[in-house]
């Protein structure tokens, strides 16, 4: 099948990139329906952070196409993501060490403050509204989550759970369209993860999701559709029930000694 539909959030056509020399994507394809939780999966190195790297700009494809919310995207940059109405976590946690959870949460939302620390500096009047606005969107964004008594903490002083949520409420600040999540339950204890789930599905149908994630359970209950990668190939793509019962997606996780 050639051509992106059009309900697509992000479409990958052919993908492939090197890195020191290796393969790490080849030729990869992938659709994201709007409105929806996708599931990227695979073993450990098969790609997935790779992918995440390209869609934000962090790498450049060798070749292949890449279309974000419609437009073909010739060159991502990071900084302009949010532009696009896209926003991501990192894998792990990602937050700056020397700035308050609060302070963390509003960069995610400092692409909207064109004038930003300069302007904070001159303390320029419309500035300070601007930061005001950002800061009580922040805030709110935390309270959400359930994170406000975190906001004048350092991200070392807290539970890393806690500052798992302070990343999600960075991504969200923004109010992105497509939310993309590297691991969000790495270190979150069971209970934490069915609430993850939860939450991730009440994003949609108002955001996109594309979730890269290894806890089973939680790919299974909260994705619409799931892509797996193995070895930097696109090897299955599918419902939960699909993927559950293919024999290729068992065979690529028992090599790595992996539970599906
Ligand atoms: N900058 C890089 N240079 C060389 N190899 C890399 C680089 N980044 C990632 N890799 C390799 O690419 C493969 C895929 O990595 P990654 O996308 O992080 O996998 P995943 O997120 O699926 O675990 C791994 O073998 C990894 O070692
Ligand atoms: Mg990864």
């Amino acid at each position: 099948m050639s051509g992106v539909p059009v309900d697509s959030a992000i479409s990958l056509r052919d993908v492939s990139i090197k890195l020191s020399g290796l393969q790490i994507l080849d030729s990869v394809s992938i659709d994201v329906p709007q409105g929806a939780v996708t599931g990227l999966i695979g073993p450990n190195g098969a790609g997935k952070t790779t992918v995440f790297n390209v869609l934000s700009g962090f790498l450049s494809a060798d070749s292949g196409t890449v279309t974000i919310n419609g437009s073909l995207q010739r060159r991502i940059r990071p900084q302009r993501l949010t532009k696009l109405g896209v926003a991501r976590t990192l894998q792990g946690v990602g937050l700056f060490a020397t700035l308050s959870a609060l302070d963390n949460v509003m960069l995610g939302g400092s692409a909207s403050i064109r004038t930003g620390i300069i302007a904070d500096g001159l303390a320029m009047p419309w500035a300070d509204t601007r930061t005001a606005r950002l800061r009580e969107r922040a805030l709110a964004v935390m309270a959400e989550l359930g994170v406000a008594d975190a906001r004048d903490r350092f991200p070392s002083e807290l539970p890393y759970p806690v500052q798992k949520r302070v990343a999600l409420a960075r991504a969200l600040v923004s109010d992105p369209s497509i939310v993309m999540l590297d691991e969000p339950a790495g270190g979150v204890s069971v209970g934490d993860i069915a609430e993850l789930g939860a939450l991730i599905r009440s994003w949609t149908p108002q955001r996109t999701v594309l979730l890269v994630e290894h806890h089973m359970d939680l790919v299974m209950n909260v994705c619409d559709l799931i892509w797996v990668l193995d070895a930097g190939k696109v090897i299955a793509s599918g419902t939960p029930t699909e993927i559950r019962n293919n024999p290729a997606v068992l065979e690529a996780y028992l090599g790595h000694e992996e539970a599906v």
